[in-house]
């Protein structure tokens, strides 16, 4: 039976949404893995939409709570709002509350990738405070470390991302994610992927 990894995001702008993509990638080039990306539900209205320059919604189907319970494991991407997920992220966990209350999601493996408009604007803290949502449903939290290699100490140019998990910056919202930050989500996507064999997992670290 094939693993089945759910890609999990909300994405105003189409940042996140383009990770999502390449996390996706990542996760099905492992032989056996079923990646599937999902959209949580929006909860501001077309007209205030229309006023933030929202982008137009891409075609992944909308997840219920109880959809997520049907993945072996969960990345979840979001844009930074103050340095946190963004309010439709938390609005879809909070709806969650069921398989809080029967523990459903615990000990399933969940990674985190990210969106921010700035350096300094949340690519650490908004990954890290995501991480109390993982913890009260009893996931494991399975980050990137610095398993990416060179690619993490990249300093000419700007990248996002950082050992918590994939991330782009968007600038003023023109900015779109470079070529390295493709590189590590689809990274992560594997990376995530291969949690589920623990000597798979050491080949592709200690080739
Ligand atoms: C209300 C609001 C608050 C935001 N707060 C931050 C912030 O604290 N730090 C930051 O770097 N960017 C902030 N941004 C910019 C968003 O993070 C940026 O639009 C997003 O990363 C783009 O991702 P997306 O294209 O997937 O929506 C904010 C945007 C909005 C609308």
């Amino acid at each position: 039976m094939a693993t089945k990894v759910y890609i999990v995001y909300y994405s105003m702008y189409g940042h996140v949404a383009k990770l999502a993509k390449e996390i996706e990638k990542g996760a099905a080039s492992i032989e056996g893995v079923e990646a599937k990306i999902w959209q949580v539900p929006e909860t501001l209205t077309g007209e205030v939409l229309e006023k933030m320059g929202a982008a137009p919604k891409s075609d992944a189907p909308i997840i219920t709570p109880d959809e997520l319970a049907e993945a072996d494991g969960l990345l979840l991407g979001f844009p930074t709002r103050f340095g946190m997920m963004s309010a439709q992220f938390k609005a879809f966990m909070d709806a969650t509350g069921g398989l809080w209350k029967s523990q459903t999601l615990a000990g399933k493996p969940a990674g985190i990738f990210y969106s921010t408009g700035s350096q300094g604007g949340g690519q650490e803290t908004t990954p890290l405070t995501a991480i109390t949502q993982l913890v009260h449903h009893g996931m494991v939290f399975v980050p990137v470390g610095y398993t990416f290699g060179a690619g993490m100490f990249e300093m000419e140019k700007v990248k996002g991302g950082s050992p918590y998990g994939a991330g782009t910056y968007a600038g003023d919202g023109s900015r779109q994610p470079s070529q390295l930050e493709l590189e590590l989500a689809f990274h992560q996507g594997k990376y995530f992927a291969l949690q589920r064999d623990s000597r798979e997992l050491l080949d592709f670290l200690r080739p």
